[in-house]
């Protein structure tokens, strides 16, 4: 059996954002040892934070008034868990590393041809992308067959799925080792080939952008869309609630990506509202403010 086969233990988490904070917590109630990395202290210390609150969240789920085990829990949770800038120094240890940074391809490139020269050989990658190919992440490594997509979703602890997605280089053993990882951190796992949002975002994106576009040609408004697909298709969110809990930032470099891919697909097609909003710096809830106001 190689190396790459043996059951994940260690994990080290790069990007400590909406998506790279709930894998971390999901990976840590596991019982997995886990690293965090983000770009500062002040971020990393925002992500401890807002795991504490999820957690609270949690326990009050797992053990109602029982403030004693609640807080056990979120001690134990915690100490599984550590937090850090160092990158390099983080995946010298790790059996897997999850890249949960900003989505663009140039970016997570360079993190990868930094982190392929450091990592032990059996470490195996995986990007939690939404949108890039992941054979394009993977050729700034020397690992393609230990290089796969782990597509977590948001809220990570609440959603149930985790995509696990193969290019043609990636390994049995590497497609295997992240399967389980997948169900060892509680949730289920469908297999995905490379394709652009892979299953989930193919067909949610386009559905989001379109919800946009019927805004901008005056069809309804934002909340009228909202209640209609809560109430009439029994979404937990409208459209533009999603929206903005996904991050319109995101949004927009998933839906530019596919623009410049292929330029032709008309469900592919810009919004000049999103780009709008995202260039005033509302990127939705994480900002405050998207197409509605937070506090
Ligand atoms: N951490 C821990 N628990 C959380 C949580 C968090 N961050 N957020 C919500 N919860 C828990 C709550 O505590 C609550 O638990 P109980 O049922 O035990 O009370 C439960 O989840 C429901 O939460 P709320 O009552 O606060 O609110 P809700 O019923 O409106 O549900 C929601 C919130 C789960 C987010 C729901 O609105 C929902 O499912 N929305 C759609 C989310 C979705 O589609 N996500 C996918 C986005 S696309 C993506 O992720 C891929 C990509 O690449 C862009
Ligand atoms: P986010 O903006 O909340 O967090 C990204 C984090 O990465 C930030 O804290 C940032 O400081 C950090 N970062 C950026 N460059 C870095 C670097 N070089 N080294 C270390 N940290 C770095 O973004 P997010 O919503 O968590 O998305 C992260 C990834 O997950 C993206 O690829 C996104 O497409 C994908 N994704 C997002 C969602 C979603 O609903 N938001 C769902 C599934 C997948």
């Amino acid at each position: 059996m190689s190396s790459s086969a043996q059951p994940i233990k260690t994990v080290t988490i790069i990007g400590s954002g909406l998506m790279g904070s709930g894998i971390a917590q999901v990976a840590a109630a596991s019982g997995h040892k886990v690293t965090v990395v983000d770009q500062s202290q002040e971020i990393i210390d925002k992500a401890s934070a807002s795991i504490q609150k999820s957690l609270g969240r949690v326990v009050k789920k797992k053990f109602p008034d029982d403030s004693k085990a609640q807080q056990t829990y979120i001690a134990d949770v915690m100490s599984h868990l550590s937090l850090q800038t160092d990158a390099v120094a983080a995946v010298k240890s790790a059996d897997l590393v999850i890249e949960a940074i900003v989505e663009n391809l140039d970016v997570k490139k360079i993190l990868f041809s930094s982190l392929d020269k450091e990592a032990p050989s059996h470490t195996i990658f995986a990007s939690n992308t939404s949108s890039i190919p992941i054979k394009d992440i993977a050729s700034s490594t020397s690992r393609l067959d230990r290089f796969g997509g782990l597509h977590f979703f948001n809220p990570v602890p609440v959603m149930k799925l985790v995509e696990v997605i193969r290019t043609p280089e990636t390994s049995d053993e590497t497609f295997s080792a992240l399967e389980s990882f997948g169900k060892a951190v509680g949730k289920t796992t469908v297999q995905c080939k490379d394709t652009p949002g892979f299953i989930v975002n193919r067909l949610l994106v386009p559905y989001m952008m379109e919800a946009i576009r019927l805004v901008e040609r005056g069809e309804a408004t934002p909340r009228d869309v909202d209640t209609a697909m809560k109430l009439g298709a029994g979404y937990p969110m409208g459209p533009f609630e999603l929206s903005d809990y996904v991050g319109l930032d995101t949004t927009k470099f998933i839906i530019d990506g596919w623009t410049e891919r292929e330029p032709n697909n008309p469900l592919f097609s810009q919004s000049e509202l999103l780009n709008k909003l995202v260039a005033e710096g509302k990127l939705g809830v994480k900002s405050g403010e998207g197409f509605y106001p937070y506090n």
